[in-house]
């Protein structure tokens, strides 16, 4: 292997979904087999015991694409020079709990983490994130981190994305890979809007395939806008697996660019589009390309859509207004 390790950084990394990601990092999954990866892990003081048992557990993979693995608790050491960093380390919620219930307790987090990032990561670094509240804890970072650009901050909402592809696929017998355009507008929580007005299955409008309104109002859009509740009812603890291959997947198209002819979901910074306030880590279509994503234009926006739309938007407004309220904005 002749390229020079990608550094990618990632936070919570003795979580749960950092004991599916980093091993999926490592063996490829990311850049392919010809791309090594330095790993560097962020994680608390307490965790980091933990933390040297999954780094044995690496070693013990003999990856073949993994370059290194750093490990510590001081972000300012751990995102030197990173190209990636992939923000997962907060608390998850616990039943009952929505997410904004964690605006307090993670938003801290989230303001060094910036801060940090703006300080020592390379010129070209990309921050996802993870660790919910997704969104607004992408806004936090973005807004301490001045000196990098804000299109490179964005929150993951491929899960959901990934969620509404699922749940099509099985409602219209239709493989995964069958179904291209998927929307999720918004924020990664209750409100989120998955649309599939403007998806397709087979090359035909998803809606028109599916012709079933009611099914789309009542099944479709709160399975997948509630799947993670779902799971913490069925698991106990909150999706991992399914997270991790999200984030994988979020972060590899980013880099990589999307298929013609199809786009993916990501909460990024808004400017304006769709009637979006400027500056909310909003949900949108985006193709990307070579690291940089373009909000997909010119999409009809139907009365009950927008309404879907500005609901979530509304939230995110209050989770701003929030955080703002806390200083960490
Ligand atoms: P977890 O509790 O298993 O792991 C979180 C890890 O973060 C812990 O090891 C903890 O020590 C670490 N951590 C806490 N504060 C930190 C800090 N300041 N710096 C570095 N590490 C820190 O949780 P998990 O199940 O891995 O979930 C992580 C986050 O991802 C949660 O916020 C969860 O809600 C979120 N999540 C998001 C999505 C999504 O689609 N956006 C999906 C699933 C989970
Ligand atoms: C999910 O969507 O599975 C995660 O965001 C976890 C949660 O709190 O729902």
């Amino acid at each position: 292997m002749s390229n020079a390790p990608v550094k990618v950084a990632v936070t919570g990394a003795a979580g749960q979904i950092g004991y599916s990601l980093l091993f999926r990092l490592a063996s490829g999954s990311l850049l392919g087999p010809d791309t090594p990866i330095q790993l560097q892990l962020l994680e608390i003081t307490p965790a980091l015991k933990a933390l040297e048992g999954v780094v044995m557990e690496l070693d013990d993979c003999a990856f073949s694409t993994l370059a290194g693995v750093e490990i510590g608790d001081d972000p300012n050491t751990i995102f030197d020079g990173v190209n990636l960093a992939l923000l997962v380390g907060a608390r998850p919620r616990g039943p009952g709990m929505e997410r904004g219930d964690l605006l307090e307790a993670n938003g801290a987090i989230f303001t060094a983490q910036g801060r940090a990032l703006n300080a020592v990561a390379a010129d070209d670094v990309r921050v996802g994130v993870t660790g919910n509240p997704a969104n607004t804890n992408a806004l936090i970072a973005m807004t301490n981190a001045p000196d990098i650009p804000s299109e490179r901050f964005s929150a993951l909402t491929r899960l959901d994305h990934n969620r509404a592809i699922s749940q099509l696929a099985a409602k219209t017998g239709a493989k995964v890979t069958d179904i291209k355009k998927m929307s999720i507008w918004g924020n990664h929580s209750a409100t989120q809007y998955p649309d599939i007005f403007h998806a397709e299955v087979g090359g035909k409008n998803a809606a028109e395939v599916v012709d079933d309104q009611a099914w789309i109002e009542n099944d479709f859009i709160p399975t997948v806008a509630k799947r993670g509740a779902a799971i913490i009812d069925a698991r106990g603890s909150s999706s991992a697996a399914s997270a991790a291959s999200a984030t994988i997947d979020a972060a590899r198209d980013w880099l990589q660019g999307t298929p013609d002819g199809d786009w993916v979901s990501m909460a990024v910074k808004s400017d304006g589009s769709y009637g979006v306030p400027e500056g909310l880590i909003y949900s949108y279509p985006v193709t990307t390309k070579d690291g940089s994503w373009e909000i997909v234009q010119g999409l009809e926006i139907d009365d009950f859509s927008r309404a879907k739309m500005d609901a979530t938007a509304a939230e995110l407004a209050d989770e701003r207004d929030a955080v703002k309220g806390l200083g960490l904005i």
